[in-house]
């Protein structure tokens, strides 16, 4: 276990219904993996309604609100919790913009979506809302701690 891992910024990332449905999940963790992340949460789960209402509070007084609640418990997620510098952001680039049409190739969205209510995936906003969005999905003892070595040719 490390002592310094609180430090360390983390990002809530899911898989949305629609990603898994399509058989994106290995394609979405992959990206991540490749561009340096470290996972140290993962799970697949069926979320319930109020998990689902609490995630999306600041939304509550939005017009899509409903469905989007409707949409994220239609069928399982991949939850995923990422970790390193800058992860935050970082994931939101590789993600992509909200609407998938106005997403950049390269990125998730703008490589497997149309819809912006059918988006493929979700990643935190901010390094706070990281940390609460992972205590929010994962129970304590499923966020896994460990060392990931650099390759020897990296040093
Ligand atoms: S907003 O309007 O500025 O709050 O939008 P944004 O911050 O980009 O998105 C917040 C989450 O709401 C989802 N969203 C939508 N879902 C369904 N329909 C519409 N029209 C819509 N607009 C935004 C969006 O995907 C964000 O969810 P996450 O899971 O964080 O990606």
């Amino acid at each position: 276990l490390r002592v310094n891992a609180a430090a360390t910024e983390r990002s809530y990332v899911m898989v949305k219904p629609d990603g898994v449905q399509r058989g994106l999940v290995g394609e979405i963790i992959t990206r991540f993996e490749r561009k340096g992340f470290q996972l140290v949460g993962l799970k697949m789960f069926q979320t319930p309604k109020s998990l689902a209402e609490e995630h999306y509070g600041e939304l509550k007084e939005k017009p899509f609100y409903g469905k989007l609640v409707d949409y994220i418990v239609s069928g399982p997620v991949v939850c995923i919790a990422l970790e390193g510098p800058g992860v935050v952001a970082s994931a939101r680039k590789l993600i992509g913009v909200t609407n998938p049409l106005n997403a950049e190739p390269g990125t998730i969205r703008g490589d497997f979506g149309i819809e912006v209510g059918r988006n493929v995936v979700h990643g935190s906003d901010s390094p706070e809302n990281g940390l609460r969005e992972i205590g929010l999905w994962f129970d304590q003892d499923e966020i896994v701690e460990w060392e990931q070595h650099m390759t020897p040719w990296l040093k």
